[in-house]
């Protein structure tokens, strides 16, 4: 990886501003859903569903890797419940390790964690590797079948492969009929659900349109830059992989920046989230392509694929 390349991501990661409550991974009601998707109940919080399967499956493993783990915190999670013994982590970003080291201080899991700032790739590992994790980072990745092909090589024989992430078109190149569907959508909300809250008195558009690729890699060259081969990658290294495709072309693409107009406490609100979340499943069951996936494999075996779907009640 070029130094240049690293630079510009730890300048971008380092300085990222919050965004408000108007991504879908901060709405309870989605979570659920997704986590729903994932192991059949409708937990709380973020890669919950993929954990209950990890623990209905009885994982325990003794070295985890995880590549762009920004805050730690869902690293950290897998360790508290007894999942993962101990991570090496990398980032790219100063800021984020800064944060992520001073959490698992506070945590009280600081020798367990070693955080390596600079490029996953060329890492030798002393140890064996029995868990390579990755949460919303994979997208980051500029070439994703080597990023995959490299985890597969770590991982010793019967070690799991665990993904949640985006893995939509690259440089969110919204297919047609993500674009048609979530133009549907806003073009059917009332206006009061079309209000932009960055910019007051003025209306969010109605037409969902093709953001220009090359603002995004302006922006930060690592977003979504090679996302829509993950899929493809997995399934040629991993043939056996429990993946769930869990949507996200209403609640990602149509409700970005609507959600924060929706009040789960309010009783129309909320069911209006939930008939929204009925036709983001029901359009990628008939075709339209998921924006976001999970994915548990086992090194070399099958047997995860076949308990999973035990787990789901299928
Ligand atoms: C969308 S954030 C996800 C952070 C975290 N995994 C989470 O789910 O909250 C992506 C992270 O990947 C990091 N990143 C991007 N490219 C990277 C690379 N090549 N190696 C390590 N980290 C990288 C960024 O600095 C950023 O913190």
């Amino acid at each position: 990886m070029e130094k240049e390349y690293m630079d510009k991501i730890d300048k971008e990661w380092s300085n990222k501003r919050k965004v408000s409550k108007s991504r879908w991974w901060m709405v309870p009601s989605i979570l659920r859903h997704v986590n729903e998707i994932v192991c059949g109940e409708p937990l709380e919080g973020v890669s919950s569903g993929l954990n209950y399967k990890l623990k209905k499956l009885g994982f325990k493993f003794e070295h985890g890797v995880s590549v762009g783990f920004g805050n730690g915190s869902k690293e950290f999670k897998l360790m508290e419940e007894g999942i993962v013994n101990k991570f090496t982590l990398f980032e790219l970003s100063e800021e984020r390790i800064k944060i992520a080291s001073d959490n698992a201080d506070l945590q009280g899991l600081s020798d367990r964690v070693e955080f390596i700032k600079g490029d996953y790739y060329i890492h030798k590992f002393d140890e064996d590797v029995d868990f390579v994790h990755w949460n919303n980072s994979l997208h980051h990745m500029i070439n994703v079948e080597k990023a995959i092909k490299w985890s597969f090589e770590i991982l010793i024989n019967g070690g799991v492969f665990y993904m949640d992430d985006f893995v939509g078109p690259s440089k969110f190149q919204w297919a047609d009929a993500q674009l048609q569907l979530a133009t549907r959508i806003r073009q059917t909300l009332p206006d009061i659900y079309l209000k932009n809250r960055r910019k007051p008195g003025k209306m969010l558009d109605r037409t969902i349109s093709q953001p220009n690729a090359q603002d995004i890699e302006k922006a930060d060259p690592s977003e979504a830059a090679d996302s829509s081969a993950i899929l493809d990658n997995i399934k040629k290294y991993f043939p056996n992989a429990d993946i769930n495709l869990t949507g996200g072309c209403v609640y990602h693409t149509a409700l970005n920046d609507i959600l924060c107009n929706i009040d789960e406490s309010d009783e129309k609100d909320k069911t209006i989230l939930d008939l929204l979340l009925i036709i983001d499943e029901l359009a990628t069951k008939s075709g339209v392509e998921t924006q976001y996936a999970t994915v548990l494999a086992i090194k070399n075996d099958n047997i995860l694929k076949l308990i999973s779907r035990k787990i789901r009640g299928l």
